[in-house]
């Protein structure tokens, strides 16, 4: 691999997912508008984000990383983006009271629009058409005007991920995430159902904890901890073309950032080693993540944090094991024996949705029972082998969706269809986004009560 890295480097290495622009001209102009638009993030928020980070890889507190399969032009506003916002301050809420960790909240949001495909092309009938890539790139509708990738979708999707971010800045730190508000955070269609009592429960013993805290002198004016909260956003660096102009030197350390978002991933179907996608991210200094499917071997994982975290900085690095409920047991034990041989330091997350994926009732969905046993999976291997089960990424979304089989509300095959609105993979809905947040809670209990012994070595 090259030591000389530049924002533009990874042009010259072989790149996977990539739009086929009809007009070079066009994609040249968007780029150039992109170039002189303000910064989303700053690097200061972005180490503040690393420092959380490293924390978790410590093994002291939890990554919660969550939000759409990919955001969409159509489904854009207030109170979608505020409904997110809420499921997740609600999940957090249950994991730190729960489990008494910290929280450290990433939004798969404000940037969260380009989709790798499974194939380049999609057939219906006698016509064949680029697939659908996601809002930054193409539209949906099977019609080639639609399926046209447009570089000026770039710009929109800046724009947009630009009015997200300030939204979410302002729930973060104007007053709607005050613990005070825990109640009110409850939506509507979730009071009904069995983890709305659970979390009500939650909610009012969380009160009088501030009640007495208060009689402490420790209110939401004197305390920022109570009064406001930490919340970072993310997305998969796939459409680099968007990625590159807006990566900019921070002035304070003379570094890089990628200030399209604080977190960035690399996706599974992009982790190569000699590829475009680690060749930009390995430049940037933003906290990283890497997906790592079951296909992925323990020496390639080890080429890779090597190109990716070549200094062993805690905080920088998080693996993302997305197996699938059957493969977790087998194949992630021994990415964390290689990863620990080798003493590298990173945050161990998991995703419970990618490796879950089935077709249903003509839908493309997640059975919630598969992704529970994931997570049950993930944490059991991570009990055994002494290390720190960090985090969960989830796709997830504070409205009432049916686009996941089973949880609490029981959707079946037949019920599916009833509110299916993803633009791409199926989500959790609020209900089903709390109960998992419970069950992380009681597995985090778990690991306190036996801290981070080997099964082996416990009597
Ligand atoms: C995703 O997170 O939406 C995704 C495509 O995941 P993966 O790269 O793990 O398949
Ligand atoms: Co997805």
């Amino acid at each position: 691999m090259s030591t000389s890295w530049s924002p533009a480097s990874w042009r010259t290495k072989p790149i996977r997912q990539v739009p086929d622009y009809p007009d070079a001209g066009a994609l040249t102009a968007a780029e150039a508008t992109l170039k002189g638009m303000p910064p989303l993030v700053f690097a200061g928020e972005a180490r503040n984000l690393k420092a959380a980070l490293a924390d978790v890889a410590e093994g002291n507190a939890f990554l919660l990383q969550g939000g759409d399969c990919a955001e969409s032009f159509a489904e854009f506003g207030a109170d979608k983006i505020r409904d997110s916002f809420r499921v997740l301050l609600q999940m957090a809420v249950v994991l730190t009271y729960g489990a008494a960790m910290p929280v450290v909240k990433v939004g798969r949001m404000a940037g969260q629009y380009a989709k790798p495909r499974s194939s380049d092309t999609e057939t219906q009938g006698d016509v064949t058409l680029p697939s659908y890539r996601g809002d930054i790139i193409n539209q949906m509708p099977f019609d080639e005007a639609s399926r046209t990738p447009d570089p000026q979708r770039m710009v929109q999707s800046y724009n947009q991920a630009s009015a997200t971010l300030n939204l979410l800045r302002a729930f973060a730190q104007g007053g709607y995430a005050d613990l005070h508000q825990v109640h009110q955070w409850n939506l509507d269609f979730v009071s009904q159902s069995p983890q709305s009592a659970r979390y009500q429960e939650l909610a009012d013993r969380l009160s009088e904890t501030l009640d007495f805290m208060a009689a402490c002198g420790l209110t939401s004016a004197t305390t920022p901890q109570i009064r406001e909260t930490s919340f970072y956003t993310s997305h998969e660096a796939l459409l680099l073309p968007y990625e590159e102009p807006l990566t900019r030197v921070d002035s304070t350390s003379g570094d890089w950032y990628d200030c399209s978002a604080h977190m960035l991933w690399i996706g599974d179907r992009t982790r190569q080693a000699d590829g475009a996608h680690v060749e930009f991210l390995r430049g940037v200094k933003n906290p990283l993540g890497l997906k790592c499917g079951p296909s992925l071997e323990a020496d390639d994982l080890l080429r890779l944090i090597d190109a990716l975290n070549p200094a062993n900085e805690a905080g920088r690095l998080t693996l993302i094991a997305r197996m699938g409920s059957d493969n977790v047991e087998e194949h992630l034990p021994a990415l964390i024996r290689a990863v620990e041989k080798e003493g590298r330091k990173v945050v161990w997350s998991c995703d419970p949705m990618h490796g879950n994926t089935i077709s249903a009732g003509g839908f493309k969905t997640r059975p919630f029972d598969r992704v529970l046993a994931e997570v049950r999976g993930f944490f059991a291997v991570h009990r055994a082998e002494g290390t720190h089960p960090g985090g969960v990424h989830i796709e997830m979304t504070g409205e009432n969706v049916t686009e996941c089989l089973g949880g609490a509300q029981a959707i079946s095959e037949a019920t599916l269809g009833d509110r299916y609105h993803t633009h791409c993979d199926p989500r959790l809905n609020a209900s089903q986004s709390l109960e998992l947040a419970f069950l992380l809670a009681e597995q985090l209990k778990e690991e306190r009560r036996y801290g981070s012994v080997p099964m082996a070595a416990r009597g």
